[in-house]
């Protein structure tokens, strides 16, 4: 295609009134007709209804085009629709180009008509030189492996892998813990219903450990994840347990003669287990396991008492560690959360008070599966409590010490533990300490309502602090009661901490493995907080239950079934095709110095920097931001369907006649370019001076491309994103932001106004922003003199032959970042 000669078709449409009533269109294709290679220019009142679609096709088959440019609306809206009528009529769908007359000209210029039509014209003049540099470009197909991986044996994890198994998908769930079950498998009851935690819990994890399609790895962690959706490589580490679990008939004799004991975690350390020992009776697998760190049986005096009582001679004191290898299409993490540990806040005197306990704990003691079989006493002197305090917002909402967000679940748990105590105690005393109480869910109201009618009483006001009388072990504290204003003491037997969720401590480990952002709050980011709030914004990983966020049960599994049918989608297909904005790498030039990989948001690079073997790119993995090969120095990485020439060639275009009047503004494709659509849809009016060139991610200005347009001749540039944190490539606008920065300091040095360079974050929603901000650019563009303009096209130009001279590309050592 590169020598056939090229033969463009302009398309310019009235859209009814829409784009000629403010356009004189007329004069639009009279222009266009005009444009090198352009060889037929045609108006129609609607080009995407079908009469207008077919005149396109009729065009491309009477005068051999082979680019087309449609001059109407934003490719936000009919880029698809384009597409796939020039597809129809046999050209590659990757050879159209929008240009925006719509959005961009007649509806934002509504009362200049002369300034919107001449606007119009640059439009589809910059149009038409990109046109004339695209290439056809190809979907791929990727395979896909009809298996999934879930990480995390909770609820969450338990329901996800369910769910796929029953959809016929063959699923690997892999658990950190010896058994599956995680924190629910260790509550009494549940709110807001009341029942046994463990009884709704427990048949779930049988059905888990007997399906067919699901294989249970236990006792395991993930070791490593490559590949990309629909052919994830996955490295598990199956740790010994010392016992065959195929075996183990649970008799428990192993443990009988065990001499080692130990706090047991699971019963919050009330109680004591063996080293060997089972996790307790309903886990799953069914199996005991030897906690190889505590048994004496590797000390040089080996114990192997154990050996002697199990009958099934299950026991392997020698086993190893098992590297398994998989393959899947999908991955969901569900991770779960961790609990807050109150140490740190000595004011509530957790680590000094054998009576003050966590929520966590409590659950425990008042479980008829913990260590005192349900019966509610108080550490110190194991006599029941008569009058018990729950501190809400324990490490919840507090910027100082713990996590500022709110923990979601705490106050339904006190106000489910204060009835749970009223049903042992009905004559206890309870005190609940808060700031608000939060029962938002559905029947939550209604247990709290029920909480006050047996005569809970909730206090609005956090303790200082908390003391002790040491002769009774009783716990005093003062609160300023803000309801009644009145500062009122208390004594009681026990005080529980409502302590608040966060993220699991080894999280952090898991999301470097599988490439994976983490909010300020520390759990993991998903790729949209409302309309993709179950996907990672890597393609084929989603999230399940408190690893996003804290939730209850419910919610994690609901979140869990959301994840599983999402997953669901690309297990079901044969093959993906993948859009075809991808980077290439040109060997020759790449200098394997690194960069590409350490920016890509996807992983999808691979450099060995000791080897010198060039950057490997993974295209099935990369999305086409665009950050490597606006980072590379080399000119090493081209874009697919956003390459260099083409933008050039639109700033080239958009510069052509009269620059000093221009500005020239990058807009990202998924906000600030849908931001400016949004001003058009509102009719918001701006002046017309910008020249807006789309790229589908900030990360894809490059430098080159900013200096460039000043050079040739721009007063000021834009270059907008999206906001910080909300990038739809995870975080490539960082790396615009620091590529920005950079290229302030550098203008400076230069004697080049910084801020003639300006980076705005603007979001699809805030159409009234950006016509604000194209206002204030204005008011700054005609501030900047045609001296300024001049100096900086003489140092840009002079700077430009003085590095090619140096041939400075090929001898850079230190990356820029
Ligand atoms: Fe908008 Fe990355 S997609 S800045």
């Amino acid at each position: 295609m590169a020598e056939e000669e090229v033969r463009i078709g302009v398309f310019v449409c009235d859209c009814g009134l829409n784009i000629a009533g403010s356009v004189d269109t007329e004069e639009v294709r009279l222009f266009a007709e005009k444009l090198p290679n352009v060889v037929v220019s045609v108006r129609n009142r609607y080009t995407c209804a079908d009469p207008g679609q077919q005149e396109i096709k009729k065009h491309i088959k009477e005068h051999k085009l082979n680019r087309v440019v449609v001059a109407s609306c934003t490719p936000r809206l009919h880029e698809i629709t384009f597409r796939n009528c020039i597809a129809e009529a046999g050209l590659n769908p990757y050879v159209l180009e929008l240009a925006s007359i719509r959005e961009h000209a007649s509806w934002v210029h509504l009362h200049d008509r002369d300034a919107a039509t001449e606007k119009a014209k640059d439009i589809v003049k910059i149009a038409v030189a990109r046109a004339r540099l695209l290439q056809p470009q190809h979907e791929t197909e990727i395979p896909v492996t009809d298996a999934a991986l879930v990480i995390g044996g909770g609820v969450a994890g338990i329901q996800a892998a369910l769910d796929l198994a029953d959809a016929g998908h063959q699923v690997y769930l892999v658990e950190e813990q010896p058994s599956i079950g995680g924190i629910m498998a260790q509550l009494d009851k549940t709110f807001p219903t009341m029942d046994c935690s463990i009884c709704v819990l427990g048949p779930k994890m049988m059905d888990v450990g007997r399906h067919p399609r699901i294989e249970l790895m236990a006792n395991s962690m993930i070791e490593d994840v490559s590949g990309y959706v629909g052919n994830f490589k996955v490295r598990v580490r199956k740790r010994a347990r010392f016992v065959d679990e195929t075996l183990c008939s649970v008799c428990g004799k192993c443990a009988e003669v065990c001499p080692v004991v130990m706090p047991d975690e699971l019963q919050q350390g009330f109680s004591s287990r063996k080293a060997a020992y089972i996790p307790f009776p309903q886990a799953v697998p069914s199996a005991y396991l030897i906690d190889m760190e505590h048994c004496l049986g590797n000390n040089p005096v080996a114990c192997a008492k154990c050996l002697d009582a199990c009958d099934k001679h299950c026991i392997d004191l020698h086993m190893q560690d098992k590297i398994v290898d998989l393959q899947v299409g999908t991955i969901i993490v569900a991770t779960g959360m961790g609990i807050y540990d109150p140490t740190p806040l000595d004011e509530y005197g957790y680590a000094r008070f054998e009576n003050v306990i966590t929520s966590m704990e409590f659950e425990r003691l008042i479980c008829g599966g913990g260590p005192t079989d349900g019966h509610l006493i108080r550490p110190s002197d194991h006599q029941a409590p008569k009058r018990i305090g729950f501190i809400q917002c324990v490490g919840s909402r507090t910027k100082n010490r713990g996590n500022p967000y709110c923990s979601n679940v705490c106050c339904m748990n006190t106000i489910k533990d204060s009835l749970l105590i009223k049903e042992h105690h009905p004559d206890a005393e309870i005190y609940v300490f808060y700031m608000d109480i939060r029962a938002f869910g559905k029947g939550f109201e209604d247990l709290y309502r029920r909480s006050k009618e047996i005569g809970v009483h909730y206090i609005r006001g956090l303790p200082g602090e908390v003391t002790e009388d040491p002769m009774t072990r009783n716990l005093r504290l003062k609160v300023e009661n803000t309801t009644s204003a009145r500062i009122e003491k208390y004594e009681l037997d026990m005080v529980i901490l409502s302590v608040g969720l966060e993220p699991r401590g080894h999280l952090k480990r898991l999301t470097n493995i599988l490439n994976l952002s983490q909010t300020s709050d520390g759990f993991v980011m998903e790729a949209h907080p409302k309309l993709r709030p179950v996907d990672a914004p890597t393609p084929g990983i989603f999230f399940a239950g408190c690893v996003e966020a804290p939730k209850d049960i419910k919610d994690s599994v609901t979140q869990a079934g959301a994840a599983a049918a999402r997953s669901s989608i690309i297990l079901n297909a044969d093959k993906l095709t993948s859009e075809a904005i991808k980077a290439i790498v040109d060997l020759t030039k790449c200098n394997s110095c690194g960069v590409c990989a350490k920016v890509c948001p996807y992983g999808a690079i691979k450099v060995d920097i000791k080897a010198k073997t060039g950057a490997q790119i993974t295209a099935a993995a990369c999305a086409g931001c665009g950050t490597c090969a606006a980072e590379c120095r080399f000119d090493a990485i081209a874009m697919q369907h956003f390459s260099d020439a083409q933008i050039m060639a639109q700033i080239d275009a958009a510069l052509e006649e009269e620059p000093q009047k221009k500005i020239i503004s990058f807009l990202c494709n998924w906000c600030s370019y849908a931001g400016g659509d949004l001003a058009g849809v509102s009719r918001l009016q701006y002046p017309p001076n910008n020249r807006f060139i789309r790229t589908m991610c900030s990360g894809r200005v490059a430098e080159k491309f900013i200096l460039h347009a000043f050079e040739k001749g721009a007063p000021l540039v834009l270059v907008s994103g999206c906001h910080i944190n909300d990038c739809h490539y995870i975080n490539a606008n960082h790396w615009t932001k620091r590529r920005v920065e950079r290229l302030w300091e550098r203008m400076k040095k230069w004697g080049i106004r910084p801020e003639r360079l300006q980076l705005e974050w603007i979001s699809a929603a805030e159409g009234p922003r950006f016509a604000q901000i194209m206002r204030q650019l204005e008011e700054m563009r005609q501030k900047v003199t045609s001296e300024e303009i001049e100096h900086t096209k003489k140092v840009l130009k002079e700077q430009r032959l003085s590095k090619k001279k140096a041939g400075e590309q090929e001898k850079v050592t230190e990356p820029y970042i």
